[in-house]
């Protein structure tokens, strides 16, 4: 095994000769990368975390590849893409504070050098297909100028499943627009009303898959409407599930099974088209599932939008034979930040270009179960934070007592790991723990304090707060809180630009 540290290249010669006994002359050539996003997929909703929800296809992959149990995303849309597209925190892009809405004028800085045009630089054809997320107020921010070659799919947060249109508040003109999100390329996409979005992403991914010159490798970004709200799906996925009482996650387990149907397609055509045996496919999540829509996060902590493990631990996966060690799971702790440096890496490609990253690569990770490289991961700090859905239960925030000595202003809603320790300040969001789907509520919520420490390797379920305990790793993990937050990008989350208004019958897209 030792032969193969090196390349990627190398490995492959020695994973996949071993395996497949392939010809060695395609041993040279570099990976197809095929990266899932889904999209607000919680914890408790993969068929190999016990799920009631079928996963075949995820369960299946999964259990052939490194399954990613240490495994952590932002707790939101925009910040989760931000991290994928960039390798680098929020807090280093201004986009540490929720998320893009539609009529803010915004977007990843255009001086970022995005994941897409690193392997543009690297020879591989790019594509993407489905929530871009990322701000487009201006054409220059559009998936189309920062690296893809082709782009289906839509740019705002969340849509109707089949007519592909968004509503939104426009504050400034008190009014409320509801219009087609929907492009190709750059063009708005017509034509496709009546169409369920899993289905007609899926299927753009597969004819992607099948025009696609073999002689280039491809770089392909699936980002899945699936299975963020509305509550939308065909009746045939929802009938096996009439065992659901709960009508929320009924559907929404349907809605997972017409993802897990995608991913099953997207697979089926690289393997028609003989990519699968030089093909890592990445399937994530972008953040925990959202409580409020079906999702279930248990017995994890919280939810969506909180620092709570119910919103940062995700589902995760690699799949594809090019894995020294398939049918292993990872308890390395590898975030979202980390794929592009990986990514790159198996494109044998270089990061030059790219401002100072925050990610690791984590291929020998992944593939040889290597230490991770990463000892530190910063889960956000955002002094504007406010929770803007409704969540059960009170509880009161006390400060710590004694004080802290750090002078990191507790009151901000902050959250950092170092190995297995995992420290919050301020108010980290709804801090519920849901009940397991289809049991009651129940557990009586403590008071919360403004420093919270817990040993999520041993207590990831954050029941056990042991801040008093251990005042020394509080101190530590509060000096990097404040060392990280002094080096921060302002925060940028402007105000409604009325000029995004598309008008009774345009497109939403860009304005200026
Ligand atoms: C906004 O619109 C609503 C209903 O259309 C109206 O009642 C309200 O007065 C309006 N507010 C402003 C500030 O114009
Ligand atoms: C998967 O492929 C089958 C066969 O082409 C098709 O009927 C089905 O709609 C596809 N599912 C999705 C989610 O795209
Ligand atoms: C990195 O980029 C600079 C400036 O574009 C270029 O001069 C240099 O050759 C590049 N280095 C590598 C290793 O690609």
């Amino acid at each position: 095994m030792t032969a193969a540290v090196g390349s990627p290249a190398a490995l492959w010669v020695i994973t996949a000769g071993f395996i497949f006994n392939l010809p060695a002359v395609r041993a040279s050539r570099r990976p197809h990368v095929v990266f899932i996003l889904a999209d607000d997929f919680g914890w408790f909703d993969v068929g190999y975390h016990g799920s009631e929800i079928r996963t075949p296809n995820l369960d299946r992959l999964s259990a052939r590849g490194v399954r990613l149990e240490n495994y952590y995303v932002q707790p939101l849309c925009t910040p989760s893409r931000n991290q994928l597209m960039t390798g680098r925190y929020q807090i280093h892009t201004g986009l540490q504070h929720q998320i893009i809405w539609p009529c803010q004028p915004s977007c990843v800085p255009l001086d970022e050098k995005l994941l897409p045009e690193l392997m543009k630089d690297a020879g591989y054809a790019s594509h993407m297909v489905g929530k871009w997320h990322l701000g487009m107020f201006r054409k220059d921010c559009l998936p189309t100028r920062r690296g893809f070659d082709s782009y289906f799919g839509y740019l705002t947060g969340g849509e109707d499943y089949f007519t592909h249109v968004r509503c939104s508040p426009i504050s400034a003109l008190n009014l409320s627009r509801c219009a087609l999100d929907l492009r190709d390329g750059e063009a708005v996409a017509v034509g496709y009303e009546g169409v369920y979005s899993t289905e007609l992403l899926s299927e753009r991914a597969v004819s992607i898959i099948e025009g696609h010159n073999r002689d280039k490798p491809l770089f392909l970004y699936v980002a899945l409407q699936a299975v963020h709200a509305p509550l939308q799906v065909p009746e045939r996925y929802v009938a096996p599930y009439s065992f659901i009482t709960d009508p929320h996650r009924r559907l929404y387990a349907g809605m997972v099974s017409a993802m897990d149907e995608a991913v099953g397609n997207i697979t089926v055509a690289l393997q028609r088209r003989g990519f699968w045996d030089n093909t890592v496919l990445v399937f994530s999540t972008d953040n925990g599932g959202q409580t409020l829509y079906g999702g279930s996060n248990w017995p994890l902590r919280g939810r969506k939008w909180s620092l709570w493990e119910g919103g940062v631990r995700g589902v995760g996966f690699v799949a594809g034979p090019l894995l020294n060690r398939p049918g292993t799971v990872s308890h390395e702790l590898i975030h979202i930040s980390d794929w592009l440096p990986t990514l790159v890496g198996l494109a044998e490609g270089s990061t030059n270009g790219t401002k100072p990253l925050d990610g690791f690569n984590v291929w020998n990770t992944i593939s040889k179960g290597f230490a991770s490289p990463r000892l530190e991961l910063l889960h956000n700090i955002d002094p504007l934070y406010v929770d803007i859905a409704p969540c059960p239960g009170r509880h009161r925030q006390f400060t710590l007592s004694p004080p802290v000595t750090s002078s990191f202003n507790v009151s901000i809603h902050a959250a950092i790991r170092s190995s297995n320790w995992k420290l919050l300040t301020g108010y980290p969001g709804c801090a519920v723990w849901f009940p397991r789907p289809g049991h009651n509520i129940s557990s009586e919520l403590d008071p919360l304090k403004s420093v919270m420490l817990f040993d999520v390797e041993k207590d990831p379920e954050e029941r056990n707060e042991v801040s008093a305990q251990f005042p020394a790793i509080v101190d530590f993990l509060l000096s990097r809180l404040q060392h990280l937050q002094k080096r921060a990008s302002p925060i940028n989350f402007p105000d409604d630009d009325p000029r995004c208004d598309p008008g009774p019958s345009g497109a939403w897209g860009p304005w200026e």
